[in-house]
């Protein structure tokens, strides 16, 4: 009998409010001059992702415990590993007139309730300490630090309960939440299921890796990040035809899935590997993949600081067995793919490309070399760097 990996902290959390609920609630929102806050994108997927159990074992916005316990120690107060804070925040104006034990109703940007917050706390938010701690710099070059700064100055914390789930009108096909994905794979029969976690379309280096890794269990998820990301990486609806073309032409159909993962990228490298790999394992995948300077941005980490932050954990905290890869790359006297461990040759005979130098050669028209991306692939990104120009 195929039975799914137990989820963080051992219960998949559920915060969609029941009809009766969301009856009681949406009346007291509207008649009960209840405070309003509206949520950006990021906070909107945040709130989705706990309402479905993604955050398993979160079910609101973290309080200043769960909050600072996360920030110094990577663990929530209960002992959980937790690597990244998951907050929502407020502006002076907006926390006037609010105590703990007040409902607060939480809107998108058409100003409809989408949730209300059980309100338990306000607390000051030290913007420095967590972009030191979490980002490891407080430079606000760095996007996710950037972010951090462009928050308001207090932080609500409190447990949630969604009353009108936001409705994304994108990747409609490919929006499973962890129950429909765990589902899914007992019906498919898949007990070991690695999870991919990616920003960027797959180059032969990432289809290396996945494959590598799908060589040792039953199926890989392909779960692309769709939420907020810088405004140059590659849009998530290209990406999308790219991921779509590959899994169609390379792909084993019965072995690989693909969905999309909701989230906005933080660029926190290791933290963010250990945040990833948990949400994945709530998604009901046993394995996760961390290649090179997982979830990095500019010169910030270093490149395998993602493979050593796991070494802070007993691998049964964490439960989902991270996959670690070396640099991976296609090496002419191999005549395959290969990787620093795996290659005895001369770095002049490997095919690396800087994320820029392909940029420049798709937006010149120029395709990259089959051994780094496929013609297929490269034809859907030259297309819309064409379009871009
Ligand atoms: S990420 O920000 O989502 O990590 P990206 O989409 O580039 O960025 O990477 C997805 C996964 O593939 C990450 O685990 C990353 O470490 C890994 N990866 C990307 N390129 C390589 C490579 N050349 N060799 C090994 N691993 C890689």
């Amino acid at each position: 009998m195929v039975k799914n990996i137990p989820p963080h902290g051992g219960k998949l959390i559920n915060r969609i409010a029941s009809a009766e609920d969301r009856e009681v609630l949406l009346d007291k929102a509207k008649n009960y001059a209840m405070k309003k806050i509206q949520l950006d994108s990021r906070e909107i997927t945040d709130l989705d992702m706990i309402a479905v159990g993604a955050m398993s074992p979160l079910e609101g916005f973290m309080c200043k415990e769960d909050y600072d316990t996360v920030v110094n120690n990577m663990r929530l107060a209960n002992g959980l590993p937790w690597s990244i804070p998951v907050t929502l925040s407020a502006s002076k104006e907006e926390i006037e007139g609010l105590k703990p034990g007040n409902d607060v109703a939480l809107i998108d940007k058409a100003n409809e309730v989408i949730a209300i917050l059980h309100l338990e706390e306000i607390f000051h938010h030290d913007k420095t300490k967590e972009s030191l701690e979490v980002y490891g710099t407080d430079d606000k070059k760095h996007p996710g630090v950037d972010y951090v700064y462009k928050m308001d100055d207090y932080l609500l914390g409190g447990k949630v309960s969604v009353v009108n789930r936001a409705k994304p009108g994108d990747f409609l096909a490919y929006r499973l939440d962890p129950a429909e994905t765990r589902e899914l794979f007992v019906k498919r029969g898949w007990k070991r299921i690695v999870g991919f976690q990616t920003r960027n379309p797959v180059h032969r280096a990432h289809e290396y890796i996945q494959k590598c890794a799908l060589e040792i269990v039953d199926a890989i998820l392909l779960h692309p990040l769709v939420g907020a990301t810088k405004s140059d990486d590659i849009p998530a609806d290209v990406r999308i035809k790219s991921y779509e073309v590959l899994l169609e032409k390379y792909y084993p159909k019965d072995r690989a899935m693909l969905s999309v993962f909701p989230a906005a990228m933080r660029y926190a490298g290791p933290r963010e590997a250990v945040f990833h790999a948990l949400l994945r394992k709530n998604y009901g995948c046993t394995h996760f993949i961390v290649g090179r300077d997982h979830a990095g941005v500019g010169n910030y980490y270093g490149t395998f600081d993602a493979h050593y932050i796991f070494d802070e954990f007993d691998a049964h905290e964490i439960g989902i067995t991270p996959l670690f890869f070396d640099h991976t790359f296609y090496c002419k006297a191999c005549n395959g793919m290969a990787s620093y461990k795996t290659c005895p040759h001369d770095s002049a005979n490997h095919v690396i490309l800087s994320g820029t130098e392909v940029r420049r050669m798709l937006s010149e028209g120029e395709a990259p070399p089959p051994t780094f991306t496929r013609h297929e692939v490269a034809k859907i990104l030259s297309e819309y760097y064409q379009s871009t120009r």
